[in-house]
């Protein structure tokens, strides 16, 4: 006993580590939060964002028969849709770090009978793959929220094959994705936020051209490229569900909205409904948006 407390005692743990491990600790905190809420408007969410879909599967070269990795996958996207596409003989894992997430895309799997997808818990830097494993690795929407996206690119780089390529989706600047800043802007006028911390997890955290590429370049991807998506995100759904949509899944917007009064709320809820009519479509919404597609390939063997 005493051997062991002697040993106990000699164990450090570098800042650096004690940093990430309390960032990590805080995403799991708050994506635990939003899980039932993406969980409950996958579907849309699915219909909305396929677009950014289809630039991952293209710039990541994903056919029939491929071994795909989905880091971040939330609950279960790209990843579901990818199942479909690489058929029986394909495999696609999801990994996400937050158990929560992790169980409603084994949901989504299961209801779907899919037998070639499975999801792992992991963070996205320390993957539970051996190397040389994947011919394609994706991600969407999730290296801007990573504590560390260098070391990151790096181990998604060890676990896919000589040649295999990755891809990630990011957003463009929040001024060109009135998705975001119709609602933003206006609960910013009841509720401030404070001023960003540079490169902290956010989702405008790689808006810039070529940051990412940067990161990839850093973490040794070969041939790397990046590229401007500009499409519609087109959900069929009224103004008013839009609206419980997006206050439902950010939890930014969740924290603030939280400490509104009854009349503040409806109020906030008024305003919105008005600020989104130009984007009212024939059959539900319609906003332009801008994403960057950052790929590259690990250089062959
Ligand atoms: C915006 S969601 C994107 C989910 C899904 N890919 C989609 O597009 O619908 C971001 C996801 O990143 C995950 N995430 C945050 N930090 C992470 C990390 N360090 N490693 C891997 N995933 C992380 C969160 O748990 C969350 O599920």
């Amino acid at each position: 006993m005493k051997n062991l407390a002697a040993k106990t005692s000699r164990i450090e743990i570098p800042i650096t580590s004690l940093t990430l491990m309390q960032q990590n600790t805080e995403v799991i905190n708050q994506w635990s939060e939003s899980a039932p809420y993406w969980e409950k408007h996958r579907e849309i969410m699915r219909e909305m964002f396929a677009p950014v879909t289809q630039a991952l599967i293209e710039d990541a070269e994903i056919a029939r028969r491929r071994a795909v990795l989905d880091v971040a996958t939330g609950p279960g996207e790209p990843a579901l849709t990818i199942a479909d596409l690489i058929g029986s003989e394909g495999k696609v894992v999801g990994t996400d770090p937050v158990p929560e997430m992790v169980e409603a895309a084994r949901r989504e799997a299961h209801r779907r009978g899919l037998r070639n997808a499975s999801f792992e818990v992991a963070f996205a830097n320390d993957l539970p793959f051996p190397a040389n494993t994947f011919e394609a690795v994706v991600s969407r929407f999730g290296v801007m929220f990573f504590a560390s996206p260098v070391d990151s690119v790096r181990e998604c780089l060890r676990v896919l094959k000589p040649g295999g390529k990755i891809a990630m989706a990011v957003w463009h600047f929040a001024d060109k994705n009135p998705f975001h800043y119709v609602v933003a802007q206006l609960v910013e006028q009841y509720v401030k936020s404070p001023p960003p911390v540079p490169d902290s997890p956010d989702a405008f955290r790689f808006a810039s051209p070529g940051k990412l590429q940067a990161i990839f370049s850093e973490a040794g991807v070969a041939a790397t490229s990046e590229r401007l998506l500009q499409f519609s995100i087109r959900a069929a759904i009224s103004v008013k569900s839009f609206w419980t949509l997006r206050s439902e899944m950010s939890e930014k917007l969740r924290t603030k909205l939280a400490t509104f009064s009854k009349q503040q709320a409806a109020e906030l809820k008024r305003d919105v409904i008005e600020a989104l009519r130009p984007y009212s479509a024939n059959r539900g919404l319609s906003f332009p948006a801008e994403v960057l597609i950052v790929s590259g390939r690990k250089a062959p063997a």
